[in-house]
């Protein structure tokens, strides 16, 4: 059977949900695709650390060119998060020929034109479906099933961390602090969860989303963005007297050649598709000028889910190594 080996930068949170979903999958996955995916080195400085996996320490590296230097390595996945050294790695990688998949919105929203010019010139794939809507494959199918569409609307829910903060301010009273601290302990948060609740991981979502959609590049500090840091349980009371409970929304809307879009609190009627939308459930709805209204609903953050996608992105690489494809 045929092995296609991957280069892992980063054991963290959604490095370990990568590597379990191979390891849970990994029968089922070569039966499908008649290959044997393998994780053959990680680029990770805490070797030690129990993360409820089998990881042999022979394949540690604290050196990326190790990974960039394998002629055996096909396709490196980076899961460090933050823009650097993350977008340097990945240039790197592409530029020693390798297939890059990433999780890194950050990165992925800050240096979309590098990264994917850089894959072009070098003939190979780079994917991100990760970065955007966690296990929903919504990148995917906006880039291939949708493809036929002018997109006219995107809107909806982009971050797990504040959607569960929101929910169970709502449903359980739970103070914000105490919300914040279980969407952590649950891996649902960025390593500095400011990014999640000022609004600004949903603006590097709503960036990506708007380059693949309607080709715009917006840079996230440009996206006006408000986060719910400022969403007190007062105005949660007044919203539920109100028959409404508070989300955050993101939403693009293009109108001729002008698009306008930002990210902000909204009150939404109890009614509303996404008013139930709850806990680290992210959805997102869209608008294509053939297939008319669309709705995706799943898990937008957690180490599993998050790893589906990156593994989903990994096996169509793989794929399209086995069968010799010209790569795009
Ligand atoms: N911190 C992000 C979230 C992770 O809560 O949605 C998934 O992108």
């Amino acid at each position: 059977m045929k092995q296609v080996n991957i280069g892992l930068l980063g054991l963290g949170n959604i490095g370990t949900g990568t590597y379990k979903t191979l390891e849970m999958n990994r029968e089922h996955i070569r039966r499908k695709t008649g290959l044997d995916f393998n994780i053959a080195r990680i680029l990770e400085k805490d070797v030690d650390r129990d993360r409820g996996i089998s990881v042999s320490k022979d394949i540690f590296t604290q050196n990326p060119d190790d990974i960039w230097n394998d002629p055996n390595i096909d396709i490196v996945v980076e899961l460090l998060g933050g823009v650097e050294p993350a977008t340097t790695f990945m240039l790197d990688a592409l530029g020693h020929g390798k297939h890059v998949v990433t999780a890194n919105k950050a990165a992925v929203a800050a240096n979309y034109e590098a990264l994917t010019e850089a894959a072009a010139k070098n003939n190979v794939m780079f994917r991100f479906e990760a970065s955007v809507g966690g296990g929903i494959p919504i990148l995917n199918a906006l880039t291939t099933a949708l493809l036929a569409n002018e997109y006219e609307e995107i809107m909806g829910i982009l971050n797990g961390t504040t959607n569960y903060i929101l929910t169970k301010m709502t449903e359980e009273d739970l103070p914000y602090a105490d919300a914040l601290k279980e969407a952590q302990a649950k891996g649902f948060a960025e390593a500095d969860p400011t990014a999640d609740v000022e609004g600004e991981d949903v603006a590097n979502k709503l960036s990506i989303l708007m380059s693949l959609i309607f080709g715009k590049r917006v840079l996230p500090a440009d996206i006006p963005t408000t986060g719910i840091t400022q969403i007190t349980k007062a105005d949660i009371e007044s919203a539920a007297a109100d028959d409404c409970v508070i989300k955050l929304i993101a939403a693009a809307f293009k109108r001729g050649d002008e698009v306008t879009y930002f990210i902000q609190p909204t009150l939404l009627n109890k009614d509303h598709p996404l008013a139930s939308v709850g806990n680290e459930f992210n959805a997102i709805f869209v608008r294509g000028n053939a297939v008319d209204d669309l709705m995706f609903y799943g898990k937008g953050a957690g180490p599993l889910p998050t790893g589906s996608a990156v593994m989903g992105d990994v096996i169509e690489i793989g794929r399209a190594i086995a069968k010799g494809a010209a790569f795009d």
